[in-house]
């Protein structure tokens, strides 16, 4: 059966971005069937978008000491046309952010655990630089949502 692996991101300089595409590389290995991948900005991205997906990862900057303020337009946007009805469904979270990380963590956390999502893993924090390191976890994580939804065992 296909399956479908969203990525819904902000960036504002780039970092975040780079995240997201070593997320999306890691779930379009070749090794990774029957998932159809989207990856898509928050602001282009939208209620149909998540009610598609059976996995989702969301990648934001830290602004503030909260998410991005284009991932919390997101999920204003998306929240009442999909409580309810993706409850149970696999997600994870990486973050950028210049010394912190913790409130855009925790914000995004509060919020996509009120749509009864199931957190698979840790959020992945780049603090400064996105290092190789990060970027390999970044790979791995987008492999792991996409091996285990296609697998069914997320
Ligand atoms: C307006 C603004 C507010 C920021 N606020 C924080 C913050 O509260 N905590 C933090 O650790 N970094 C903060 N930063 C730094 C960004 O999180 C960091 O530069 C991040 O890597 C940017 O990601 P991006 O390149 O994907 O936009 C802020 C940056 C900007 C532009």
């Amino acid at each position: 059966m296909r399956r479908n692996l969203l990525i819904v991101y902000h960036s504002q300089s780039g970092r975040t971005e780079t995240m997201a595409r070593s997320v999306r590389d890691g779930a379009s290995d070749p090794l990774v069937e029957h998932v159809e991948l989207r990856m898509l900005r928050a602001a282009a991205a939208g209620p149909d978008d998540l009610l598609w997906a059976h996995g989702l990862l969301i990648g934001t900057p830290e602004n503030f000491g909260y998410m991005s303020g284009m991932m919390k337009d997101f999920l204003e946007r998306v929240f009442y046309d999909c409580e309810g009805k993706i409850e149970g469904r696999p997600w994870a979270l990486f973050v950028s952010a210049g010394q912190d990380g913790s409130g855009a963590i925790t914000s995004v956390e509060r919020i996509v655990t009120g749509l009864r999502l199931r957190k698979v893993r840790e959020p992945i924090l780049a603090l400064r630089e996105v290092t190789p390191e990060i970027l390999a976890q970044c790979e791995e994580l987008g492999a792991t949502l996409a091996v285990g939804i296609a697998a069914g065992a997320l």
